[in-house]
């Protein structure tokens, strides 16, 4: 039997607003959930990492030597999900950070592919153990930075800093307005009678499929359009809803409807703000529709499935608001609901929708939590 020292555990985040944005520095507004990665690890005197995936019921040793290659040491391919923690140990040391080996074996209740970062808090959970069982010690941002790098390089997803964020830096009953153009974030309280509700449609999605780093491609090249005329301009954050209606005529059609989301995106998650402030959660919740109405026309990033999840939640008593959350194509809705209603309103919800579909949702009542940290 393994001995391990530590515990970690990193949380999933749901988005409440600002999807689609974090990659043109645009604001949002996620919040840690209650699902975590529990990783449990201890140093190794070489320089192998030997970890297992309780819930794949598989394991892998690679050696620190030999991240380059992404092989084991048996020089046989790293399994899939072993590239997160491969990655984020070959971005580490790229960044001059000397790194033990470990033995360690994790479990996660983030449903995996649903849009709740699942991958993400793996990630930071294997960084928060570096960084335990190192001389250095990053703070949170960077630690964020360098997990999304790994995705980036390592893993092969051009992802934002939005989850490797949210997963990092989480705050019990907060949700986080992170303005990443300024790398400046805040911790917003709920309002303490309303529940985030997670419906999961079950269908399965990919990152990694091509429509991702597409909607990203899209995006840049509406900035370089915009930069022809606004040479100041350095991220689609910086054009202004009237900026881009003076100049969106300089656009594709497609290109423009996808510059069109971003742009009035990261003006709602800025209103969205305001009310949360003020706590006018009607007024938030209508943003949230308005989020989901420009993902589904504009940005193409919902489907079905999910859109009877959303309009049947909004037809539903003490509901102010529901959306599609993270990256799309499938995955979770987010809903904003009356605390005392939202018992009624998961149970009602997953009638209907295991009524019209093959399949089964599984609909919970969240809770803005903590970000990753080590257990006692
Ligand atoms: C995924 C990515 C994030 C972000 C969302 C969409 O979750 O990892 O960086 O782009 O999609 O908002």
């Amino acid at each position: 039997m393994t001995e391990y020292q530590y515990t970690v555990t990193a949380p999933g985040r749901v988005n409440l607003l600002g999807e689609h944005v974090d990659y043109c520095n645009g604001p949002v507004l996620p919040a840690a959930i209650d699902r975590a990665v529990s990783l449990r690890f201890a140093p190794r005197e070489d320089e192998r990492v030997l970890i297992s995936a309780l819930d794949l019921h598989e394991s892998v040793c690679f050696s620190l030597r030999e991240l380059e290659a992404k092989i084991d040491i048996h020089r046989q391919p790293l399994p899939g999900w072993a590239a997160y923690p491969a990655g984020v140990a070959h971005v580490l040391q790229h960044h001059n950070l000397p790194l033990r080996g470990m033995n360690a074996e994790f479990t996660s209740d983030i449903p995996i592919g649903a849009g709740l970062s699942s991958s993400a808090a793996v990630e930071v959970a294997f960084a928060v153990a570096w960084d335990t069982l190192s001389p250095w010690s990053l703070d949170r941002m960077t630690l964020a930075r360098y997990c999304q790098e790994a995705e980036n390089r390592y893993v092969g997803v051009n992802c934002g800093l939005m989850d490797q964020f949210a997963s990092a830096n989480g705050v019990a009953d907060h949700a986080l307005y992170f303005q990443i153009h300024k790398l400046h974030w805040e911790p917003i309280p709920m309002p303490p009678d309303i529940a985030i509700i997670i419906a999961d449609s079950r269908m399965p999605h990919s990152l990694q499929t091509s429509e991702y780093n597409e909607r990203r491609a899209a995006t840049e090249e509406a900035l370089h359009i915009f930069q022809t005329v606004m040479p100041a301009v350095s991220a689609l954050v910086d054009v202004s809803p009237a900026d881009f209606e003076a100049h969106k005529h300089l656009l594709p059609a497609k290109i423009a409807q996808r510059a069109q989301h971003v742009v009035y995106e990261c003006d709602r998650v800025n209103q969205a703000v305001q009310a949360l402030r003020a706590g006018d959660v009607a007024a938030f919740g209508k943003l949230m529709i308005a989020t989901h109405a420009s993902l589904r026309d504009l940005y193409e990033v919902s489907v079905p499935e999910i859109d009877f999840l959303v309009d049947t939640a909004i037809s539903l008593p003490g509901c102010y608001g529901a959306r599609i959350t993270g990256g799309g194509f499938g995955g979770c809705t987010v809903n904003l609901v009356a605390a005392e209603q939202a018992e009624t309103f998961a149970k009602e919800l997953k009638r209907r929708y295991d009524q019209h579909t093959p399949y089964e949702t599984e609909v919970y009542v969240s809770r803005a939590s903590q970000g990753a940290h080590l257990l006692a």
